[in-house]
């Protein structure tokens, strides 16, 4: 696999969309109070500009799943970190990379769940519709995408890549 050479997203397209999906966000949670969920590690760059793009009272946390090796998906997930602050009675925002499959985020919704928040919606930079499995939608998504391997933007490839400001394609 190598990185294709013109990205497939432009850094300005993803700072202009990221602008977007924070003035759609705050609109929805205006005068009340966020608590933001990041999985990491791949969200962790699309959070740190979407939450400087929301004009709401904001809490940060963080999850770590993993369910994938390589570009391949394991089908399982399990959690190596996971939140350090009470949930219950908050408003929860999972801000994912990418939804491809579907389990990792899932099971993430499942596990906030259970520590009964007020709401729990979901954020993704990116989808991959064509890939899922398990039926799960993004309230606030920035881009739908092919069924491509990408990289960049907090996105990786056996930990690669991650620092790239624009999102491209791996290739064969
Ligand atoms: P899911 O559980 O199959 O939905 O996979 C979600 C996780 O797999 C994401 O949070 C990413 O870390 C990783 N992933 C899925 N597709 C890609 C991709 O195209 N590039 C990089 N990582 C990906
Ligand atoms: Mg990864």
């Amino acid at each position: 696999m190598r990185l294709g050479g013109l990205p497939l997203i432009p850094a300005e397209q993803i700072q202009n969309r990221v602008r977007e999906l924070g003035a759609q966000i705050t609109r929805q949670y205006k005068g009340s109070e966020l608590s933001l969920v990041v999985v990491l590690k791949g969200a962790i760059v699309f959070a740190s500009d979407l939450m400087r793009a929301l004009d709401v009272d904001v809490s940060l946390n963080f999850i770590r799943a993993r369910s994938y090796a390589g570009t391949e998906s394991k089908g399982t997930v399990s959690f190596t970190l996971l939140p350090d602050m009470m949930l219950e009675d908050r408003q929860v925002l999972v801000v994912e990379d990418i939804l491809d499959t579907g389990r990792t985020c899932t099971e993430v919704m499942q596990w906030i769940s259970k520590h009964r928040p007020t709401s729990i919606r979901l954020c993704a930079l990116l989808d991959k519709p064509d890939r899922r499995v398990i039926p799960v939608e993004a309230d606030f998504k920035g881009f739908v995408i092919e069924d491509h391997f990408v990289v960049g933007y907090g996105l990786d490839f056996e930990e690669r890549y991650r620092n790239l400001p624009a999102i491209h394609v791996m290739e064969a």
